[in-house]
Parts: structure tokens; C-alpha cells; sequence
């Protein structure tokens, strides 16, 4: 009886070698805020990463949860900026400068860069992939409108980063805390608003709290203006297997996180509306 026995080939394919994590040394930790941390570590499959798509991060011990991608730079310089929320994303944000994670990643669909009027909107840490997005769109947008929503001045992000990117550009910055602390007291959606009342935009980027988004997408839909949107779902798996980030026909890990208008359509009877909790069971948002 013949046996057919096929040789594994030594050389990975770009899928293997992305799904393999990678112990990578935290090279900086900078505190950002009371809740927010940014590490920045060095991996060459993340300096191809495009902006919106995220990693799975390993905290040893802990658990393994999908941050997006808040720095990225041809020399292989990655960034990740984390918000303590629950165990694992508290754990790592206990880490420093010579400490370790696990990388997967970059996985997922990210942010198509448009040109003409664009418009950025990002809500708490949403901000972070919004950095090497804005970043890209320097380089082919015409005129560029950054708007931030913050509880209150203790959660403002990136503002020097902002300053820097934007100071050569056409552009126009709006942040909104909800107490008043900072600029304009209220909800950034009530901006967005104003906005697209005023000016009429080409693209919408937003990332941020789902409400947030929901909104902001409604407006996009009413103005008639498209927009990418990057979704939040409990991920396991990061490659689209395990069904935990299902929302109707969609696996943001793998057809996301970034959304545009027509898959945001398709999933609408669920976005803003509903999401599947730890255990698959379907919760209120
Ligand atoms: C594609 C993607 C990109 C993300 N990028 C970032 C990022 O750049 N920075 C960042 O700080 N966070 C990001 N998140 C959210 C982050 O993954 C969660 O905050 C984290 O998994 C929570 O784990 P935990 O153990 O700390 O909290 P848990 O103890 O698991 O939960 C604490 C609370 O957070 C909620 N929660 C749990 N998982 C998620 C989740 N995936 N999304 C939203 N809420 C959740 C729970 O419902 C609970 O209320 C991203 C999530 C996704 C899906
Ligand atoms: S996280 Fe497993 S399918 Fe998306």
C-alpha cells in the first residue's frame, strides 16, 4: 500500500506568518491620560500594516484582546494606545518600558484613503487608529476636518500629535468634551452635524463609542456623504473562525473592522443596536 505523505513547506505563507505571535519587547511606554497608555514596539509584519486594522495583543497570563494599530511607520515602529476597561486591558497597561506582549496580527480590513473634503471624527481612544489614518490622508486629501469627543479634559488624546500631522495642511480641528472642560461642551455627533449642515464633505471616518458612531452614520446617510466606520466586537479567534464578532452576515474581525456605508446598511437592524456578549448570547448595546 502506498502511503502519499505531503512535506509541509518550510517557508510559511504571509497568512502563517501573521497569525504567529510574536514576543515583542515594549520599547516605550508613554501614559497618556488617568486610563490611556500608548506602547511602542518594533515588528516588521506591522510596518505594512494599513491604518484601522489592529493586533491581537497576548498580556502572558492574562488573555489575548484586538487593539488597533495607533502608530506605524515604515521602520517597523508600532504603536498600540490602550484604554483600561477590564482585566486583560488593565494588566497591560500595567506594563513598561522592557516589558513583553504577544503580537498577532495585523489582521482585517482598514481605512481606504480618500481625497477632497474629508471629515475624521473619533471618540475617546476611537482617536488612536485615526492617527496613522490621518497621517495617510495628509498626503492626498485636500482639506482635512479632525473633530474629537471626550468625556471631559482628564481624556483628551494626541492634541500635540494633531497639531503636528495637521500644521501643514487645509484643516480645521473641532473637540468637544461633555462637561465643557475643553472646546465645545456636548456630544461630537452635535458638531458633525453642524458641519455637514455648513460644508459638504467627500468621505466620514469615524472610530469611537458605537452610539457614537450609529449617529454619526445616520447624518453620513442623511447628508449623503459615505462613510468608514471601524466596529468593535469581542474577538477570540482575530481571523474570522470563531463567530464571537458576528454581527448579521458580517465578521468584523475579517470583513472589519473597517466598515463602509453598504456593509454599515446591511448590518443596520444590529448596529448601535445589539452585540453578542462573552458568551454568544445576542445583548442590548
Ligand atoms: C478591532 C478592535 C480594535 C480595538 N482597538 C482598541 C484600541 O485601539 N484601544 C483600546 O483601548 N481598545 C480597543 N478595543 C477594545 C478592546 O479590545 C477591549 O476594551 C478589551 O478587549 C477589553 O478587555 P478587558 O479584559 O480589559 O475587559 P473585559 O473585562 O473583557 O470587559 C470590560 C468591559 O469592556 C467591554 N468589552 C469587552 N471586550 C470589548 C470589546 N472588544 N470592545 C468593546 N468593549 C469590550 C465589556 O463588555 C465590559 O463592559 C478594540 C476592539 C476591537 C474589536
Ligand atoms: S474573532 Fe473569531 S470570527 Fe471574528
Amino acid at each position: 500500500m502506498h502511503f502519499h505523505t505531503q512535506k509541509s513547506s518550510p517557508v510559511p505563507s504571509h497568512f502563517d506568518a501573521i497569525n504567529r505571535m510574536r514576543i515583542v519587547k515594549i520599547i516605550d511606554a508613554k501614559t497618556e491620560n488617568c486610563t490611556v497608555k500608548t506602547f511602542t514596539f518594533v515588528d516588521k509584519l506591522c510596518e505594512k500594516a494599513e491604518p484601522g486594522q489592529f493586533v491581537m495583543v497576548w498580556i502572558p497570563g492574562v488573555d489575548e484582546i484586538p487593539i488597533s494599530l495607533s502608530g506605524i511607520t515604515s521602520d517597523g515602529l508600532t504603536s498600540i494606545t490602550v484604554n483600561e476597561v477590564g482585566e486583560a486591558s488593565r494588566a497591560l497597561n500595567q506594563k513598561e518600558k522592557g516589558g513583553s506582549i504577544g503580537v498577532r496580527g495585523p489582521f482585517g480590513n482598514g481605512f481606504v484613503p480618500a481625497g477632497g473634503n474629508v471629515m475624521i471624527v473619533g471618540g475617546g481612544t476611537g482617536l488612536g487608529p485615526m492617527m496613522p489614518l490621518t497621517e495617510k490622508l495628509v498626503k492626498v486629501a485636500d482639506k482635512i476636518t479632525l473633530m474629537s469627543g471626550v468625556k471631559s479634559l482628564d481624556n483628551l488624546l494626541f492634541l500635540d500629535r494633531i497639531t503636528k500631522i495637521l500644521s501643514d495642511v487645509d484643516s480645521e480641528t473641532v473637540f468637544t468634551t461633555e462637561d465643557g472642560s475643553y472646546g465645545i461642551e456636548g456630544l461630537v455627533t452635535e458638531q458633525v452635524e453642524q458641519k455637514l449642515m455648513n460644508e459638504r464633505f467627500d468621505m466620514i471616518y469615524t472610530c469611537g463609542p458605537e452610539q457614537m458612531m450609529y449617529r454619526t452614520f445616520l447624518l453620513a446617510e442623511r447628508y449623503n456623504v459615505p462613510i468608514q466606520a471601524s466596529l468593535e466586537r469581542i474577538m477570540r479567534c482575530g481571523i474570522g473562525l470563531c463567530g464571537s464578532c458576528a454581527i448579521g452576515k458580517i465578521r468584523v474581525c475579517k470583513d472589519g473592522p473597517v466598515l463602509n456605508s453598504e456593509q454599515l446598511r446591511g448590518i443596520k437592524e444590529e448596529f448601535g443596536k445589539f452585540q453578542l456578549d462573552l458568551t454568544g448570547k445576542k445583548i442590548k448595546l
